[in-house]
């Protein structure tokens, strides 16, 4: 595996790379590799000649008083993980390769990005799109692979990718998680212990809102009274919003139907955490 930080350089090497026929498969992610990045990695090396991750803090997804200081950064360790994994590059920025003083464009991701989690925090998907943007004419990717965990974020790439005719094919995967049902993030490392036993919470909520829907409740919001209640009894838990939303619209659904989502956005204690599930789908 090779390190590259500057960006002419990343750009340089897949241009190399697509000129001899390689398909390069791209992992975007902010550092602090865990089982879900590494399930990305997987699959992209199964699907392509190529496999490049991006390790890169990205400064405009976080609004001012957010976590950009605290954000978890273990590059030596991440470096470690993604060679065993036999990535071909990692990609790790400084941030004036991706924003140099002269940098003036940004992605404007349209109202979906006002809806959940672009209600609490402003201004975050364009921060998202604009580096997902450029990681992609860096790197060239023919497919680009993003966890499911993040759905909105994942709704709203594809759509990016549709509306300027992309040549990417966005690969969304499974949400993977801790044995107790607590799905993977960077930010479960800001849980303290009595946080952390009370996290699988989450998982739970939406695993019996799916299991009242396999039953045959349909009404978006009896789904949703039900999570909010679920998640009502764990102290030190806020819910952000609860709800549920047709993957085509981002709009709540008179009843739900397979394919579906529910998401959820809570704060414990002081760490923001989200999840989903997909009705009907079998994908919690
Ligand atoms: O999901 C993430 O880790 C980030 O939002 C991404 C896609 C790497 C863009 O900075």
């Amino acid at each position: 595996m090779i390190v590259i930080e500057s960006a002419a350089a990343m750009q340089q090497q897949a241009l190399a790379w697509r000129a001899a026929g390689e398909e390069v498969g791209l992992v975007p992610t902010m550092g602090a590799i865990h089982a879900g990045h590494q399930s990305l990695v997987s699959r992209a090396k199964r699907e392509n000649q190529r496999v490049v991750v991006s390790v890169f803090v990205n400064p405009k997804q976080f609004g001012p008083h957010e976590d950009l200081a605290s954000y978890p950064r273990s590059f030596e360790r991440d470096r470690a993980r993604l060679e065993q994994l036999g990535v071909d590059v990692l990609f790790h920025p400084q941030v004036d390769q991706i924003y140099p003083p002269s940098f003036r464009t940004q992605v404007d991701p349209g109202p979906w990005a006002e809806r959940l989690e672009g209600r609490s925090r402003p201004g975050h998907f364009a921060g998202v799109l604009t580096v997902v943007l450029k990681l992609f004419e860096v790197t060239q990717p023919k497919r680009a692979y993003f966890g499911q965990k993040d759905i909105q974020q994942l709704l709203l790439v594809r759509q990016m990718v549709r509306d300027f005719m992309l040549p990417v094919r966005v690969v969304g995967c499974p949400t993977v998680r801790e044995p107790d049902g607590l799905a993977m993030s960077s930010r479960n490392a800001y849980l303290t212990a009595e946080q952390r036993a009370a996290a699988p919470a989450l998982h739970q909520a939406l695993t019996s809102a799916s299991e009242a829907y396999r039953s045959g409740v349909t009404h978006p919001e009896q789904l949703e009274r039900q999570v909010r209640e679920r998640l009502g009894q764990v102290p030190d838990l806020a819910v952000d919003y609860a709800q549920v939303f047709s993957e085509d619209t981002l709009e709540r659904p008179q009843q739900v139907r397979p394919g579906d989502v529910l998401a959820i956005a809570v704060k414990l204690g002081s760490t923001r955490l989200i999840d989903n599930v997909v009705f009907g789908a079998d994908r919690l």
